[in-house]
């Protein structure tokens, strides 16, 4: 939520940091600014709307220098307007800040502030950030922002420049990330990796309380105790290209058609199907704690809830271990009962979102053991969990998630079944028959993935729909709330996932012409039930859109619209059911003209509360 960029060295920051911006805007899109030092003043531009604005802007009216910081913002305190976009400046206009978080205590900051005499320019938190350096500030920055972070309560990602002190950028994270780009006589600051992969590999991710003076051939960080710290030099491997369209109109596209390629670089490397050995390096817990498991608590937030609600069938499946499904923003303010026999998986694409944050921490306090699901590496989830099992995903810029709820699916097969075998409750042909089907997955996604035209006519056809119900049962019941999730995302539709069996307590009333049902109808063990509430509900009039199994003759003659998968065993259904549920969101939204990218007040990394 927000995104930050700042350079310096000796090319023009300008360019580098809309680069970069550009790269994050999925972290918010409400406005954007940039600030650049230039003879020892600093140049300010802002503007409202998407970074396209900014871009307009500076093109009549260019920034010079090599030092600067830029931000695009989603909004919390202000509404989005020029005055609330960042960058904010002190009094002097010579002390200018970029910020990601919430400065909880800024009312009272804030009104100390007006006392003094400062002038508020914005209706922020952030702006106290700036005043708070102006009171502090006598030539030395670092110790500035350093005593004003003292004073302020809440999450901070911050970047700081002063005109009077040209040669370094001071940066400071709690609760939200911050990453160091490490150049040759130029050094980059950033939310997240993609903003600097065309620029960098080598990257220094922040931890709690950690403060740093980046200068163009040094970088000093301290940590909360002000004593001066080494953190890891990471080198990513992800490529710059993944972060680009490459071709395709729209990252979530490209996205959801990476898929096979996520789903295999997830398992890869990590079971084999000749002897269906299961090695994942350390990312799982040691066979004795896995026999003493008396429960497992998944917790996650948006899609990633979603793939952990199918995570909950895999281990009571296969594992035969309890488990409790949570949203993060629920478990965090119920009172679990967390002891060391338990095991809270988190699952986060972004491994920054703060209520998942939140979860874990609690966990950890309950003494209960961590393992992280979660694609981006170094982040603050896989840093404090126990242990991460990493989706091999890419970047993932689409809002909408897609190929990191695959990557997820497939994280939680592995974990599912390498429990099952330490625990025993599979037998070896069995669970070597499951690691082979895995295997055959990728090819699968790439047939369902030949639904996208079909998906595409349907979309034609439903765009002017008002709602939507989504129906699945069992395993597939998770699969029916992410795709109500997907459209409603990105198209705007009002749209309920439902477990079908319980439509006739509830929903059913809502069925009418005007109500398309989209109902996961594949092969498997609730088939015939399923082929019920289809009855049921066309009986209603409603219009069934049916999500079946190649060669079913039975849901062809019943409905009047479908869409055929492969077949595959039911356990690994979801992973293959899912994908035209994704293309449908994604040709409704094309075919409503809404941002499929950027889709309006949402942000993909939501690092606030
Ligand atoms: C936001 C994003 C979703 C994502 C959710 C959880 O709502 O828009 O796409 O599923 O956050 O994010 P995480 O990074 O924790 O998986």
């Amino acid at each position: 939520m927000c995104g930050i960029v700042g350079y310096i060295g000796s090319k023009p920051a300008g360019d580098i940091i809309i680069d970069g911006l550009r790269r994050l805007e999925y972290r918010g899109y409400d406005s954007a600014g940039i600030a650049v030092l230039q003879d020892r003043a600093i140049e300010l531009r802002r503007s409202v709307g998407k970074l396209s604005a900014l871009v307009k802007a500076l093109e009549s009216n260019a920034v010079r220098g090599t030092v600067g910081i830029g931000h695009t913002r989603w909004a919390t305190h202000g509404r989005p307007c020029e005055e609330n976009a960042h960058p904010h400046t002190d009094c002097t206009g010579k002390i200018v800040v970029v910020h990601n978080g919430i400065i909880e205590n800024y009312l009272e900051l804030k009104k100390q502030l007006q006392q003094s005499g400062h002038v508020f320019k914005s209706e922020t938190d952030t702006e106290v950030i700036a005043h708070l350096v102006e009171a502090r500030f006598n030539g030395d920055l670092l110790q500035a922002v350093q005593g004003a972070l003292a004073q302020v309560r809440g999450a901070y990602a911050l970047g700081v420049i002063a005109a009077d002190e040209p040669g370094r950028i001071i940066v400071a994270r709690r609760d939200a990330p911050l990453i160091i780009g490490l150049g040759e006589g130029e050094n980059f600051l950033a939310s997240d990796i993609p903003a600097l992969l065309p620029y960098t590999r080598r990257m220094v991710f922040l931890e709690e309380g950690d403060l740093a003076a980046i200068s163009a051939d040094k970088v000093v960080i301290y940590n909360s105790g002000g004593e001066t710290v080494v953190r890891k030099e990471h080198s990513i491997a992800w490529d710059a290209v993944q972060a680009e369209k490459g071709g395709y109109k729209h990252f979530m596209l490209k996205e959801i058609f990476e898929q096979p390629q996520a789903i295999q670089d997830t398992f890869r490397g990590r079971l084999s199907p000749e002897d269906g050995a299961i090695n994942l390096d350390g990312a799982t817990l040691p066979a004795e704690a896995v026999r003493q498991l008396s429960k497992i608590y998944i917790v996650a937030c948006g899609t990633s809830y979603h793939a952990g609600l199918v995570g909950k069938f895999l281990f009571e499946n296969l594992a035969r271990i309890p488990v409790e499904v949570d949203i993060a923003s629920e478990f965090r303010y119920r009172s679990p009962v967390l002891d060391k026999n338990a095991v809270a998986i988190v699952i986060s694409q972004s491994g920054e979102t703060a209520d998942t944050l939140a979860a874990l921490r609690l966990s950890k306090q309950g003494k209960c053991p961590v393992i992280a699901v979660c694609n981006a590496i170094g982040s603050t989830v896989s840093r404090e969990a126990d242990a991460t099992l990493y989706t091999r995903c890419g970047p993932e810029i689409g809002v909408a998630s897609t190929k990191a709820f695959t990557g997820q699916l497939t994280a939680l097969y592995l974990l599912a079944f390498d429990w099952a075998g330490k625990r025993g409750t599979l037998t070896g042909d069995t669970l070597l028959r499951l690691i082979r089907e895995l295997w055959e997955v990728p090819g699968k996604v790439s047939e369902a993935l030949k639904s996208s035209d079909t998906m595409r006519s349907l979309a034609k056809e439903f765009s002017q729909a008002r709602d939507f119900l989504y129906l699945g049962r069992n395993i597939n019941y998770p699969v029916a709330l992410e795709g109500a999730l997907k459209l409603k995302e990105i198209s705007y539709i009002h749209a309920e996932g439902y477990p079908a069996g319980e439509m006739k307590h509830g929903p059913i009333a809502l069925i009418d012409e005007d109500m398309p049902v989209m109902v996961v109808a594949t092969a498997g063990k609730v088939y015939e039930k399923i082929l019920g509430n289809i009855e049921e509900a066309q009986a209603r009039g409603g219009t069934i859109i049916a999500v079946a199994t190649e060669g079913d003759e039975a849901i062809k003659s019943k409905t009047s619209h479908h869409v055929f998968v492969p077949h595959v065993d039911e356990l690994f259904s979801p992973i293959i059911n899912v994908v035209p549920l994704q293309l449908f969101s994604y040709h409704m939204a094309v075919q409503r003209g809404c941002d499929v990218d950027q889709p309006r007040n949402l942000a993909k990394s939501v690092t606030v509360e």
